[in-house]
């Protein structure tokens, strides 16, 4: 099959090969990673994206290139939201995602393994997703960065001396953390009720927090 699989035995008369049959109806597989700011979701999913075949989608990023982007409705309503630690309504950031996930599929269809960073953060965030993507994605699991709140800020504002970030400030941090202690956290607890959530301690060096992400995504294929 020379327009996709590259094998010829796969060929099936009249329709796409057995390959890509397979991939059209692979449902995304999702992972969802939370913790506290500063926890280093973004550090281990590179790292994971490293070594397994996992696209890394962070929900803080694509609100950050939307904020950018040229003509964007919710530039300012975006950079208000992230100054001030506060979670953007869900119809924004579910398209996003929505959106970077087909168009990843779209150009590589055995890239349907998705680690969604920083999401779902708050009930809002929960109720859009099922809304959206009910029956559409599969979450497998969620892998949570469980780490001190005082070593979250120390990190961030380490991060901010050359991140750029108008939120890697002592002012925002606070409301981040807030954020994360009274909208955040509540969904972890929803899932553990689920038996869905896997902990890793935040806290240590990033090889040794790599090494248990190993473990986990070793053990759940
Ligand atoms: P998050 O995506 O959870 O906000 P990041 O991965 O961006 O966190 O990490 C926040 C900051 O802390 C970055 O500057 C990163 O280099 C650093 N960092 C990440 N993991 C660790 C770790 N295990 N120990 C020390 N510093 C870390
Ligand atoms: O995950 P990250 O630290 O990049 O998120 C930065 C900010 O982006 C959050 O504090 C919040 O204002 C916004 N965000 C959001 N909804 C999400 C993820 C991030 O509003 N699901
Ligand atoms: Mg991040």
């Amino acid at each position: 099959c020379s327009s996709c699989c590259g094998l010829i035995l796969l060929k099936t008369v009249g329709g796409p090969c057995l390959l890509k049959r397979v991939s059209l109806e692979m449902k995304p597989q999702v992972v969802f990673v939370l913790g506290g700011p500063g926890a280093g979701k973004g550090t281990q999913c590179s790292r994971i994206v490293e070594n397994y075949s996992y696209t890394h989608l962070s929900a803080g990023d694509l609100l950050r290139e939307e904020r950018a982007r040229e003509g964007s409705e919710f530039g300012q309503l975006i950079d208000n939201h992230i100054k001030e630690g506060q979670i953007v309504p869900v119809q924004i950031t579910i398209n996003l995602l929505k959106k970077a996930m087909e168009d990843t599929m779209q150009k590589d269809e055995t890239k349907f393994r998705f680690l969604i960073d920083g999401f779902p953060r708050n009930e809002d965030n929960l109720q859009g997703w099922n809304t959206v993507m009910d029956g559409k994605a599969d979450v497998k699991f969620v892998l949570f960065f469980d780490c001190d709140n005082k070593v979250c800020i120390q990190r961030c504002l380490e991060r901010g001396k050359s991140s750029g970030r108008t939120d890697d400030n002592r002012e925002s941090l606070e409301k981040r953390i807030q954020t994360y202690l009274q909208s955040t956290r509540p969904i972890i607890q929803l899932y553990e009720k689920l038996g869905k959530v896997r902990t890793v301690d935040a806290s240590r060096s990033v090889d040794e927090v790599f090494a248990e992400v190993k473990a986990i995504l070793d053990k759940e294929g």
